[in-house]
């Protein structure tokens, strides 16, 4: 039997990408030029956004952005305990407190309900003995976990009404947008859905430059301060030096950071970015064929999708029904990986790590709805080059173990009285329905006929393509 390896990402770069390196290597401009600023440009059309300031990392952006809108030691900032470590990190940079948020139990986004909860235990002085009650909050740092986006109006109106600026993490989050209803017009991820948005260009991310990111704002004084900061603070004529005709003689307005993008970099990112829609509508296609062939399975549940959003589908998250199982995520992850089967956990909980735990005094209870999920999330391969085999071949090991650690009330409660079903039983038992109340547990995950509503909306994203406009470039 052909052995088949899945990965669980393996980046789509292409001759186009490879030229332009090669191109930008024969060029003699390495750092900095005009291959950044071109990318910015587009980015920032993509869009439909004023400014795009390309940088070294998302984690830069983030940091720049803060560093931007003044953040100052021991003001607290809102930040959901479901992400990556950079989201809280950069708050930590500037001596401020991060506030951690639980989150939803279907998105996995930012619990805005707990983050009134929070404000409200912090003020009343029961977040304990580390938080001072009297903490000004300036910011709130909602991530679009996987792609999925976060209800950006109720966002923006918790935030209104705390005062709050919203610096959105939206390292998992291009190409990405919502809409509040089929008649209202689609918003895309980073089209004035936040004071500053930050991307990822990582090597995993849904489009790539090796390592970088970009910011983007709408605001000129805030783009004006990033892009200072970002290279030593200097001042504004400085830059010319990267396009040939600026002054020699640079003011230095601040003590700034090394966060700036390469001219090789950009020039994967100008390609990748043409790309960027049609790598996604690939990653639609396996997020449906994964949803069509999962879909029975009751041990398992799928990640939410809806038609008034377009997913990124940076990962596909899948939920153990572990009381279903008779085995752990971290066992059932193992299993794949001998397989064959790469596969990540989006994430442990911020609240879970030492530093966090130790530094702040958070408790698992603090944070209910994340401390159960990570133990039951998987994120299962979904990258633009993965072929239907390789999809199957995922499938075919999820329903094999599903079916080897099925807990056994379970089994034979699906199965004649009497008869001990066998192994092919149990497995085309996978193709019948799954028990009322766990089709309820599936609320929020919609059938797939939402996910394939998402081809009709995908007009959404002609806009994303810059430039030359066509979507199989
Ligand atoms: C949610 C989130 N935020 C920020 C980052 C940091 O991105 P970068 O590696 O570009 O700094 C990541 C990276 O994986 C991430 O997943």
């Amino acid at each position: 039997m052909k052995s088949i390896r899945v990965p669980f990402f393996c980046p789509d770069l292409g001759e186009q990408e490879i030229a332009e390196v090669v191109a930008t290597l024969r060029s003699g401009w390495l750092t900095t030029g005009p291959r950044a600023r071109r990318f910015e440009q587009e980015f920032a059309a993509a869009l439909g956004a004023a400014h795009a300031i390309a940088v070294s990392s998302c984690t830069a952006a983030l940091h720049l952005a803060l560093e931007a809108l003044g953040l100052r030691p021991g003001q607290g900032v809102l930040v959901p305990t479901m992400t990556f470590a950079a989201t809280a990190a950069v708050v930590r940079y500037l001596g401020a407190v991060p506030i951690l948020v639980d989150c939803d139990p279907v998105t996995a986004n930012l619990d805005l309900l707990d983050a009134e909860r929070k404000v409200a235990q912090l003020r009343a002085g029961a977040l304990g003995s580390n938080f001072d009650p009297d903490t000004a909050m300036v910011g709130v740092m909602p991530v679009h976990v996987g792609g999925t986006m976060i209800d950006v109006d109720a966002m923006r109106e918790f935030a209104a009404r705390h005062h709050l600026w919203i610096v959105e993490d939206a390292a998992h989050a291009f190409p990405a947008a919502l809409r509040k209803s089929p008649v209202h017009p689609w918003q895309r991820c980073g089209e004035q859905t936040a004071t500053v948005s930050c991307f990822s260009f990582y090597a995993n991310k849904t489009i790539t430059t090796g390592e970088g990111g970009m910011a983007v704002t709408e605001e000129s004084g805030l783009a004006e301060h990033m892009r200072s900061m970002s290279l030593h603070g200097l001042s504004h004529d400085a830059w010319g030096r990267y396009s040939g005709g600026g002054s020699w003689d640079y003011q230095i307005i601040a003590p700034g950071y090394k966060y700036n993008l390469t001219d090789v970099a950009a020039a994967i990112g100008l390609h990748q970015l043409q790309r960027a829609e049609q790598m996604r509508r690939r990653r639609e296609a396996v997020a449906l064929r994964y949803r069509d062939k999962l879909a029975n399975v009751a041990e398992v549940e799928m990640p939410p999708a809806d038609n008034n959003r377009i997913l990124s589908w940076h990962l596909f998250p899948l939920r153990l029904r572990t009381q279903l199982l008779t085995t752990s995520r971290n066992a059932f992850k193992e299993e794949l990986q001998q397989e064959g089967v790469g596969t990540s956990v989006h994430w442990r909980p911020l609240h879970l790590h030492p530093y966090y735990r130790e530094t702040f005094g958070w408790q698992p209870e603090n944070f209910p709805v994340a401390t159960s999920l990570w133990e039951r999330s998987i994120s299962l391969p979904i990258f633009s080059r993965m072929t239907d085999e390789q999809v199957d071949h995922v499938v075919d090991c999820v329903k094999r173990l599903c079916v080897r650690h099925m807990r056994r009330a379970e089994a034979s409660r699906r199965h004649s009285i009497g008869a001990k079903p066998k192994l092919n039983q149990l497995v085309s038992a996978h193709s019948k329905s799954p028990p009322k109340r766990l089709v309820k547990s599936h609320l929020k995950s919609p059938p797939r006929q939402v996910v394939r509503a998402h081809s009709k909306s995908r007009a959404a994203f002609r806009p994303l393509l810059t430039g030359k406009g066509s979507e199989s470039s």
